[in-house]
């Protein structure tokens, strides 16, 4: 069965026919054509399909789209400014925070919730903000190192 789902994503408001049954990462991803939130486990445990749901991180395999009517959600293409990159998608790109890049728009979106809530995070705090964030990659180290950087340079006001 089909309803109707409207919702604000990445300052844009949309109206769309969705499956009752159809997750927002799915949504995103083959309505929209949002790819750059990723799907990995579809059970909520690899951390791929963050977002920010009302500014807050979810697992968008897990909510059910239709739950979301009425609310606002970003998306990794929601964060940069036009063609800038936002600081924190700068500071993975230096300091070699992502190697396939398949856990990089929830490092991300997780990470700036943390960062919105917590300027001067310490390195234990980043990695317990990212914990349910998996990367299969990068050992951690660099995502940390990263997401300290941009700490620091959204904390001298560059945003
Ligand atoms: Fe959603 Fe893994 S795809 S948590
Ligand atoms: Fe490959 Fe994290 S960079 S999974």
């Amino acid at each position: 069965m089909k309803s109707v789902l409207r919702l604000t994503v990445n300052g844009r408001d949309e109206e769309l026919l969705v499956d009752s049954r159809a997750v927002l990462a799915e949504v995103l991803r083959n309505e929209l054509r949002l790819t750059g939130t990723h799907i990995g486990c579809g059970t909520g445990s690899c951390g791929a399909c963050t977002v920010l749901l009302n500014g807050d991180t979810v697992k968008s395999c897990c909510v059910v789209a239709l739950d979301a009517a009425g609310q606002d959600v970003t998306t990794i293409e929601g964060i940069a400014d036009g063609t800038a990159l936002h600081p924190m998608q700068e500071a993975f790109a230096s300091h070699q925070g992502l190697q396939c890049g398949y856990c990089t728009p929830g490092m991300i979106l997780s990470s700036l919730q943390l960062l919105r809530d917590n300027p001067s995070p310490s390195e234990s705090e980043v990695r317990h903000a990212i914990a349910g964030n998996l990367c299969r990659c990068t050992g951690y180290h660099f995502i940390v190192d990263s997401v300290l950087a941009a700490a620091e340079r959204m904390r001298d006001g560059v945003e």
